[in-house]
């Protein structure tokens, strides 16, 4: 008890912590830690939640994950591509609905070309929005032609630094191409995001330790960590939980505010799945970001990256009341501002 408290006033006062300090924060039940990361927040980002407006525009995937049910060998799955005007449309209605920020997150899907991204992207700058793009890894150059007509920030989880893990979880992919990717990422100058999984099959605590460290010694400018949740469709359809899924990521969360107060943190939906009241309490554990769903509700069904996913069945404009009153409800605001993470909050 007395060692925890030691360990977060020294979060607390340098935003440092070895990976010992790391391991025995994340092993430990005490809820001291999500009342530190949430005095951080407050004192950094301030009582403003950024809303992000995610939408879902491919469930074509070229890779074999072992965990997502967009992976290609899932043949149960619905498979669907948005027109680039269904794309620029759905950008519009969220800029209407008061978004600052969209989110295009797809599979693995070639069909988008380069030019063709390039084309979305010059479209939806015109509703002066910021755009974060989600879709995978791509070569130097094509990160390098968003960028140029407008992209803001990406989003690329690592999901697991430990090598033997990633290799296990990602059939036909290398970890040093995603690690790279995410330097080429920031060496564009990309608001960078990175994250990963909680939960995996054979992930321990200590590699979960690493991917802390690794978020600090790249000082990404956001973190998304979600917990796994196994997909019926996929090689880990029985994988049976070996951590307390929901409360290690959200202690994933509130020790990555701790080394890295400043960057934007999302309460994330796989949280709401596994908790009905997910969001909010990540909201209060050192997250300030939510990314509520814009898709169109005929599509939303289909993005089945894991199962129980919520607002299956919702509009955008339900999503985005819906997100709004219980955000108001523990006295917080929306911000109406892009959220940067550099931008001037107080
Ligand atoms: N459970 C939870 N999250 C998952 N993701 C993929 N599959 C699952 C799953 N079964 C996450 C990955 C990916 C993000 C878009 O979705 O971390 O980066
Ligand atoms: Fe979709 Fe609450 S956020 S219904």
């Amino acid at each position: 008890m007395e060692n925890i408290k030691a360990i977060l006033d020294k979060a607390l006062n340098t935003h440092l912590l070895n990976k010992g300090e790391i391991i025995t924060l994340l092993k430990s039940d005490d809820e001291l830690l999500f009342e530190y990361a949430d005095e951080v927040r407050q004192k950094f980002k301030g009582n403003e939640i950024h809303l992000r407006g995610l939408i879902e525009f491919s469930n074509i995937c070229k890779c074999y994950c072992k965990y997502c049910g967009l992976r290609c060998e899932n043949k149960e799955v619905e498979r669907y591509r948005l027109t680039k005007n269904e794309i620029i449309s759905l950008a519009k209605n969220g800029a209407e609905l008061g978004y600052k920020t969209v989110v295009l997150q797809s599979g693995e899907d070639s069909y988008y070309t380069t030019d063709l991204m390039v084309e979305i992207i010059k479209e939806i700058k015109k509703f002066d929005l910021a755009i974060t793009l989600s879709i995978g890894e791509r070569n130097y150059e094509d990160y390098k032609a968003f960028k140029d007509v407008g992209a803001d920030r990406y989003l690329l989880r690592i999901e697991t630094t430990n090598p033997a893990l990633y290799k296990e979880m990602h059939p036909n992919m290398s970890l040093e191409n995603r690690l790279n990717c995410l330097k080429n990422l920031q060496k564009l100058g990309y608001e960078t995001g990175s994250g990963i999984l909680v939960g995996l099959p054979n992930q321990s605590i200590k590699s979960i330790a690493d991917d802390i460290l690794y978020f600090k010694e790249n000082n990404f400018d956001m973190i998304g960590t979600g917990p796994f949740i196994p997909h019926p469709n996929t090689p880990l359809a029985r994988a049976q939980a070996h951590l307390d899924n929901f409360k290690v990521s959200l202690r994933v969360m509130a020790i990555t505010r701790l080394l890295l107060p400043d960057i934007n943190i999302p309460a994330t939906t796989a949280m709401e799945t596994l908790n009905p009241n997910g969001r909010i309490i990540a909201l209060q554990s050192g997250a300030n970001v939510v990314m509520p769903n814009i898709t169109s509700t005929e599509y939303r069904a289909k993005y089945y990256i894991y199962p129980n996913k919520i607002c299956l069945n919702d509009s955008s404009d339900k999503c985005r009341n819906c997100i709004e009153a219980k955000i108001k409800a523990i006295g917080r605001n929306i911000s109406k501002t892009k959220g940067f993470r550099s931008d001037k909050q107080l």
